[in-house]
C-alpha cells in the first residue's frame, strides 16, 4: 500500500522557464530581476509597501525583530504554541520572550491573555497565524496602538489567509513568511519580511546583506547577516506567486472536503473558520478529544500502518529543554498549548492531494478511531 505523504509541493511550468533564464543569463546569486519582482509581487499581494526576500522564515523573523533595535530586558509577547524560530528571534535580539496560551478553537494566541502580559518593558506583540488560520488581529492592533507597541506577524503558515479582508502578514508593522517546500508558495528554502515603514525596510535590507555601508564598500559600522535569497530561488518564487489563487483554492477545497467527511466524529476536533477569518488550511490539523482512547503519538502510529503520513503539532516553548536550561519560563503552564502538543497532529495536506487520497485518509481516520 502506497503511503499518502503529508505534503508535496506544486511546482508550475513557468518555474522552469524562469530558472532557465537565470542559468542562461548567469544571474544566479542574489542580484537579478526575479528578486525584485518576487518581492514586489508578494508585497503587493499582501497589501504592504515593502518586501525583503531572505534565505528562510527563521531569518525573516530574526531580521523583523532585529530591525526594532530592542534593548536588553525589552519584552516581546508571543504564543508558546509555535515554532522555535519565533522565540529564538527574540532571544537573539537580546530581548525577553513573554508567552501566552492559545485559543482552543483557532490554535492562535489567545488575545484575551495578551493585555495582562503587557508591562513597561513590552515593545512588541508577535501573533502567529497557525496552520492557515489567522490570529484575531483587530484586538491586537488596539492593544498595540494603546501601548505604543509594534506588531510582527508570523504568517509563515498562512499565505493568502485573511482577517477582516486583510491579508495575513499585511496587517501589522512587519509580516514574516517562510517559503520552505511545504508552504503554500515555496522557493525550496526561502522567506520574506514585509515592512510597512521605509525605515524598517531599509534597515532589514542592510542587515540581510552584512550591513555593507552604501558610502564605503567593505567598511562596517554594524554587524549584519548573510540572509540573502538567490535569483534562482526567486525565479521559482515568482512563478509560485503567479499561482497563489489556485494554491489557495486547492487548500480551501481540501479543508472543506476533510471537514465534511470528518465532522461527525466525536473523538476529534477539527479546524474552524472563526469570525471574519479566511482559513487557508495550510495543514489540516485534528485534535483528539477526551473520547479518544490514546494520544497523538499513538494515533500517528496507527494511521501510519494504514498508509497515512502525519506530523505532530508543536511542543510549546515553555516545555522546551533548551529554554528551561537557560532559566526561561520556569514553572509556567499553558494548558491549551499542552493539550494541543499531546493531542494534535495534521493529516496529509499537500497541494496535489487528490480526492481519492483524501477519501482514503478519512476512511483510515474513521477506522483507527472506531
Ligand atoms: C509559524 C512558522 N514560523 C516560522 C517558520 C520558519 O520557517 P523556515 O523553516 O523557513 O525557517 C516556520 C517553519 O515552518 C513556521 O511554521
Amino acid at each position: 500500500m502506497e503511503t499518502i505523504p503529508v505534503n508535496q509541493p506544486l511546482l508550475n511550468p513557468s518555474a522552469l522557464r524562469y530558472v532557465e533564464e537565470c542559468i542562461r543569463s548567469g544571474w544566479i546569486s542574489s542580484e537579478g530581476r526575479f528578486i525584485q519582482e518576487f518581492e514586489a509581487k508578494w508585497a503587493d499581494y499582501c497589501g504592504m509597501p515593502h518586501g525583503i526576500a531572505v534565505s528562510n522564515g527563521t531569518a525573516a523573523l530574526e531580521l523583523a525583530v532585529g530591525c526594532l533595535g530592542l534593548q536588553p530586558g525589552d519584552e516581546v509577547i508571543l504564543p508558546t504554541f509555535t515554532i522555535i524560530s519565533c522565540a529564538m528571534a527574540v532571544i537573539r535580539a537580546g530581548a525577553v520572550p513573554v508567552l501566552v496560551d492559545s485559543d482552543p478553537r483557532t490554535w492562535c494566541l489567545n488575545v484575551d491573555e495578551v493585555g495582562a502580559k503587557i508591562t513597561s518593558r513590552t515593545r512588541s506583540i508577535m501573533p502567529v497565524h497557525m496552520y492557515g488560520h489567522p490570529a484575531d488581529m483587530d484586538p491586537i492592533l488596539v492593544l498595540a496602538r494603546n501601548n505604543d507597541l509594534s506588531v510582527i506577524e508570523d504568517a509563515a503558515e498562512a499565505h493568502g489567509a485573511e482577517c477582516g479582508g486583510r491579508k495575513a502578514g499585511g496587517i501589522g508593522d512587519l509580516g514574516c513568511f517562510s517559503f520552505y517546500a511545504n508552504k503554500i508558495i515555496t522557493t525550496g528554502e526561502g522567506g520574506m519580511v514585509l515592512a510597512r515603514s521605509a525605515d524598517h525596510a531599509e534597515r532589514i535590507r542592510s542587515m540581510r546583506n552584512l550591513c555593507f555601508r552604501k558610502d564605503r564598500r567593505f567598511y562596517h559600522t554594524e554587524m549584519g547577516h548573510n540572509y540573502r535569497l538567490t535569483n534562482l530561488q526567486a525565479a521559482v518564487g515568482l512563478s509560485q506567486v503567479e499561482a497563489i489563487d489556485e494554491h489557495v483554492r486547492r487548500k480551501r477545497w481540501m479543508g472543506k472536503a476533510y471537514t465534511e467527511r470528518l465532522r461527525d466524529l466525536s473523538q476529534i476536533e477539527l479546524p474552524v473558520e472563526e469570525g471574519s477569518a479566511k482559513n487557508v488550511y495550510w495543514m489540516y490539523g485534528v485534535v483528539l478529544t477526551d473520547e479518544a482512547a490514546y494520544d497523538a503519538t499513538e494515533f500517528a502510529v496507527r494511521l501510519r500502518k494504514e498508509g497515512v503520513d502525519t506530523r505532530p503539532f508543536f511542543t510549546g516553548m515553555h516545555e522546551q529543554p533548551v529554554f528551561q536550561s537557560r532559566g526561561l519560563f520556569g514553572g509556567e503552564s499553558y494548558p491549551v498549548a499542552e493539550r494541543l502538543a499531546r493531542r494534535g497532529l495534521y493529516l496529509p495536506s499537500g497541494l496535489g492531494l487528490t480526492e481519492a487520497q483524501l477519501e482514503r485518509v478519512c476512511a483510515a481516520v474513521r477506522m483507527v478511531l472506531s
